[in-house]
């Protein structure tokens, strides 16, 4: 839909009119150009949408229409993406450890491209998943990024020869090499040095008779989540990976991403509205509609901050901002610098489309999260 109104304030009170908030709203026209983008940008790149950012079935079918493949993280994931239209050679199984069940799940619905990054998993795709095309997951920098993935995954590159030798003596199909440099990835360097490293290990996979051919440089790529961030730009990074791509891997080297974050996060809007408000320690309180256990549950589990922007004008007063449930946890922001407000006004957020309805408890005191219209 075109926002006719002009201007996203306009888009949001129409969308008012007509329906209840909290609301989540998935641009389409922004969802198409993160994917120009990347493509513009990497044209050597192939992504695979990583659905966890936002699984919304129209944010999939988006992406299907569009030629993407598609990063999954268990079985459910992957039998959803099929089921909106995804083919089985278009899906990464990008969870390093995966049940017997969903390598059961995987085998049967011919999906065998996936990441590991430990020997026992090795023996468990061997045995429920025969013939896989594997890569190995690296440990790597992810210095600066607001999530750090290299906590939980990834094999000391050191290790990588051995694990993907491993594999092909067990009759699985080495392929190359994974890594994450962490979400919100705004340091170049890490992806520089995770390059430089997995071109190393190609080297040597060649003295040992492998012969790898894809690198998946993962996700990471960050996005703007208030107005004036002036961290390196998406454009800017490409540039640099390209460079790095071209220098220090041969001409017949693929390439892969998962991206998620940047994919969709620029695409969210949400939209709630003040249900009750106070005077608490010299500020104002303003209770909203959607909360942490909710829409802005990223605040918790993707360490994310964002920017509130209210439809009012006016002097601005120190102000606190909570969700609605009865816990002191549901507070989202106790240094705000916000017009006053009364019950009924907006407070909206832009740059939300990942790891925010994503991550809501469905009805945590009975609160529901935002719908989600895709627009
Ligand atoms: C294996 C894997 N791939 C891709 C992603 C997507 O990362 P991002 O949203 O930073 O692009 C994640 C995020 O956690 C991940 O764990």
């Amino acid at each position: 839909m075109k926002n006719k109104g002009g201007g996203l304030e306009n888009l949001i009170r129409d969308m008012l009119k007509k329906h209840k908030s909290p609301i989540m709203l998935i641009r389409k026209d922004i969802l198409l150009g993160q994917f120009e983008q990347f493509r513009r940008y990497l044209p050597n790149v192939r992504p695979y949408y990583a659905i966890k950012a936002n699984p919304n079935p129209d944010v999939i079918k988006t992406f299907v229409k569009l030629g993407s493949c598609f990063d999954v993280a268990s079985a459910a994931e992957m039998d959803y993406v099929l089921s909106l239209g995804a083919s089985p050679g278009d899906i990464i199984f990008a969870n390093t450890i995966k049940s017997a069940e969903d390598l059961e799940q995987a085998h049967k619905k011919k999906v065998k491209f996936m990441t590991f990054d430990n020997e026992s998993e090795l023996y468990k795709i061997a045995r429920y998943c025969p013939n896989a095309r594997v890569l190995c997951r690296i440990k790597v920098d992810n210095v600066g990024s607001t999530v750090e993935l290299s906590l939980k995954f990834g094999a000391d590159a050191d290790q990588a020869i051995f694990l993907l030798k491993k594999a092909k003596s067990l009759g699985l199909r080495p392929l190359g090499v994974a890594f994450h440099v962490g979400s919100q990835c705004v340091n170049v360097k890490n992806y520089v040095n995770a390059l430089k490293v997995t071109s190393s290990i190609f080297e040597e996979s060649k003295r040992v008779g492998l012969h790898l051919k894809v690198v998946d440089i993962g996700g990471g790529f960050p996005i703007r989540h208030f107005d004036d961030d002036n961290h390196v730009t998406f454009r800017d990074m490409a540039s640099q990976l390209r460079k790095y791509m071209k220098k220090l891997f041969e001409k017949d080297v693929e390439f892969i991403a998962e991206p998620g974050r940047f994919f969709v996060g620029p695409a969210g809007v949400l939209v709630t509205q003040v249900i009750g408000r106070t005077f608490r320690n010299n500020k104002n309180y303003y209770y909203l509609n959607d909360g942490v256990y909710a829409d802005f549950s990223g605040m918790i589990f993707d360490h994310c901050r964002y920017e509130f922007k209210t439809l009012r004008r006016g002097q601005k007063f120190l102000s606190a901002l909570a969700g609605p449930t009865c816990d002191s946890l549901d507070t989202l922001s106790l240094n705000e610098d916000l017009p006053e407000m009364d019950v009924g006004n907006v407070v909206y957020v832009k740059n939300i489309g990942a790891y925010s309805s994503a991550s809501a408890v469905p009805n945590f005191n009975g609160f529901k999260p935002a719908q989600t219209l895709f627009i």
